[in-house]
């Protein structure tokens, strides 16, 4: 239910961080000096490289205070704390019917990403790897109705999580692409599972003709969190690979493919 909306934001930003990176910096020091998109300070791995997944993880930790703050000329958003102004997750599912729409999503500890795989694929434009995120806090807007196995879901409020050890999973393929004259790349999918450690919910409800089912929603999740989460996960990952996808195109639509994978 709400839950998956915030661990969507987060995995959504691990994701993007995992399957941007790479690619970002799969990039040659002699790239055409006019108009370079790409800031000279974020580090550079050679494409032919025998360590190229090791070299982008060194330069991903070396990246990561600017990753904190965001690198606007890239369109990165501050990861600390990572922010949505909305979103909105419909479905309808045996187990899950849910109508809900978040706003002023914010999570805190997201910059504290640990990368425990990567493997980079320049030749198929492929990234896959893990990312452990030890603590992530989340607080947002909710309003949702529907109904999340036996319980009716109905109110308005805010929520708020504390989720522990979310290790997320993630494949990203992409392809190049001529839109618009400039040749970029643009990601085409991305594969995404995410597995908690601990999960803390709580939310209040403003909606005072829903108060006893908020409350009961809210002891049901307390008091099945594994069966919740088993239901809410599957929505929460396509959640964050749209997300994800989504940013990770904003950001490549700017960037001229030769700047991130020059063919020298
Ligand atoms: C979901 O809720 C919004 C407004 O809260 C409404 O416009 C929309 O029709 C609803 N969708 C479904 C499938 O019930
Ligand atoms: C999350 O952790 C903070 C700090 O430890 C705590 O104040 C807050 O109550 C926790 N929230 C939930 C929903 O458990």
């Amino acid at each position: 239910m709400i839950a998956k909306g915030h661990t969507s934001a987060a995995a959504a930003a691990a994701a993007t961080l995992l399957l941007l990176l790479p690619v970002l910096l799969a990039s040659a020091q002699d790239a055409p000096a006019p108009k370079k998109v790409l800031p000279s300070y974020v580090p550079v791995c050679k494409r032919k490289d025998a360590d190229l997944s090791g070299c982008v993880r060194r330069a991903v930790e070396t990246l990561r205070p600017r990753l904190r703050k965001g690198i606007s000329r890239l369109r990165v958003q501050p990861l600390e704390p990572f922010t949505l102004p909305a979103l909105r997750v419909e479905r309808d599912l045996p187990a899950l019917r849910v109508n809900a729409s978040l706003a002023d999503i914010h999570v805190d500890g997201a910059s504290d990403f640990r990368i425990q795989k990567l493997r980079v694929d320049p030749e198929n434009l492929m990234v896959s790897g893990e990312v452990l995120l030890p603590l992530l806090r989340v607080k947002c807007k909710y309003a949702i109705s529907g109904r999340l196995l036996t319980v009716p879901l109905q109110g308005r409020g805010n929520f708020y999580g504390n989720f522990s050890d979310v290790l997320v999973t993630a494949t990203g393929r992409g392809k190049r692409s001529n839109e618009g004259g400039v040749d970029h790349a643009i990601a085409t999918s991305i594969n995404l599972r995410m597995r908690l450690g601990g999960a803390k919910v709580d939310f209040d409800n403003e909606d005072p003709d829903s108060a006893a089912a908020a409350n009961a929603a809210l002891s049901f999740v307390r008091s099945n969190t594994d069966a919740v989460l088993e239901v809410v996960t599957p929505v929460a990952e396509e959640t964050a690979e749209e997300v994800a996808l989504q940013m990770i195109n904003n950001i490549f639509m700017r960037l001229p493919f030769n700047e991130i994978l020059p063919d020298a």
